[in-house]
């Protein structure tokens, strides 16, 4: 087992273009949002296990010795297991969790127990680990925080297991996984998201994992080969949004209107299949013209998400606020709130994107000024830490 101090960071997502679609065998094209989660790993000796999240406000502490004698065969040994509801009922028991625990907190530990048992089942003895997580990704909004979460703790768990080797060699700042290593922490991940939400599609831990931008179609997904990194600003309306209510309202627009909706289907299957060859071309040889193009993808996109009932008056908003600034904007996700993207073209003046920040905030919404196609799960120097990580853990 490996006794140094770990730093990973994995990055959240948003779709980019077939959301809705996608339900009804669609391309959608999923991209790293450079929002990103963050986890500091330090072995230690005390004999416990600790958990902290201090963005949820939760600290957890079990004692390695009573986890090692808990019966807990039904992990079998260092495989991923499924975890099936009767799984994670028992993982309650281990847990300890108190009937009245909040539901995002009991799932975040529940995640946590069912991969530290999983992978440190091959060690002679459990490890005694103190363990922080932290994130720059707003809870719940679509964007894939669980998913960075689980990502997070696969790759810090399967390093300090010494199952992946530590791809950080002396001097580096940064470094990633080799392939075989990142299908690894993958596959964790995803058990962990199944802890979490039962029966997920799998491309947030994908997207998560792998960086970048990612072709999902009917339960297939595959990278893109070189996308560029686009800046974008992120946008929250904060109106909160029921997916499963979205997707049913699709479904019965679809029945209603079949000759009308179908047609609009499958022109967002285009928007998807156009927007995927202008970011290989993006990455092969960039050029102006291909911005303009991809904003006039984003705005038949919206369109399209308002002819299928999922819009919503503060994503209208959001779009009229950076239409104003001569920026385009789409809803991100499920819709009817939620969260919407706008593409910043190079060459923008700093004062016009602050300016139209501002525009936003005014507007009661939370903005973020990153990037999309960013880097998949990273490990990070714990002794050379850009200023973005040391701020954030200066102030745990
Ligand atoms: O729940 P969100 O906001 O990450 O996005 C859901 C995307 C949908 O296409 C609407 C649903 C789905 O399962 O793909």
């Amino acid at each position: 087992m490996l006794s140094e101090v770990l730093l990973v960071s994995a990055p959240g997502k948003v779709i980019l273009h077939g959301e809705h679609a996608v339900v009804h065998g669609k391309v959608a094209l999923a991209v790293a949002l450079n929002l990103r989660t963050f986890l500091r790993l330090q072995p230690h000796s005390n004999g416990k296990v600790d958990l902290s999240l201090p963005n949820i406000g939760i600290k957890w502490a079990w004692d390695v010795a009573r986890l090692q004698l808990l019966d807990t065969s039904f992990l079998e040994q260092g495989d991923a297991t499924t975890p099936t509801p009767e799984l994670v009922e028992k993982l309650k028991e281990v847990a300890g969790l108190p009937d009245d625990c909040a539901v995002t907190e009991s799932l975040a530990v529940l995640a946590f127990l069912y991969l530290y048992l999983s992978i440190c089942r091959k060690q002679r003895a459990l490890p005694s680990l103190d363990i922080v997580v932290w994130s720059e990704l707003p809870h719940g909004a679509g964007l894939g925080s669980s998913a960075a979460y689980s990502v997070c703790l696969a790759a810090a768990l399967l390093t300090v297991c010494e199952e992946i080797p530590n791809p950080l060699k002396d001097g580096d700042r940064v470094n990633r996984w080799t392939k075989e290593d990142l299908e690894l922490i993958n596959k964790w991940a995803f058990q962990g998201e199944r802890v979490i939400h039962g029966n997920p599609s799998g491309v947030d831990n994908a997207v998560s994992t792998w960086g970048g931008a990612l072709r999902y179609q009917q339960g297939k997904i595959s990278s893109l080969k070189r996308p560029p990194a686009l800046q974008i600003l992120l946008t929250n309306t904060k109106v909160p949004r029921n997916t499963r209510t979205l997707v049913a309202g699709v479904r019965n627009r679809l029945l209603k209107f079949p000759e009308i909706v179908a047609p609009l289907l499958t022109s967002i299957d285009a928007i998807s299949l156009e927007c995927e060859r202008v970011l290989g071309e993006m990455g092969e040889a960039p050029a102006p013209e291909q911005y303009l193009v991809l904003e006039e993808l984003i705005d038949m996109n919206q369109h399209h998400l308002n002819a299928l009932g999922v819009g919503h008056a503060s994503l209208d908003q959001l779009c009229q606020v950076t239409r104003a600034h001569g920026l385009h904007s789409k809803l991100t996700g499920a819709g009817g709130g939620g969260c919407g993207i706008t593409l910043l073209k190079p060459g923008l003046e700093q004062p016009e994107v602050e300016a139209t920040k501002q525009a936003l905030t005014s507007c009661g919404f939370d903005c973020w000024e990153t990037s999309i196609g960013a880097p998949g799960v990273s490990i990070h120097s714990a002794t050379s830490l850009d200023s973005r990580v040391q701020q954030a853990l200066d102030g745990l």
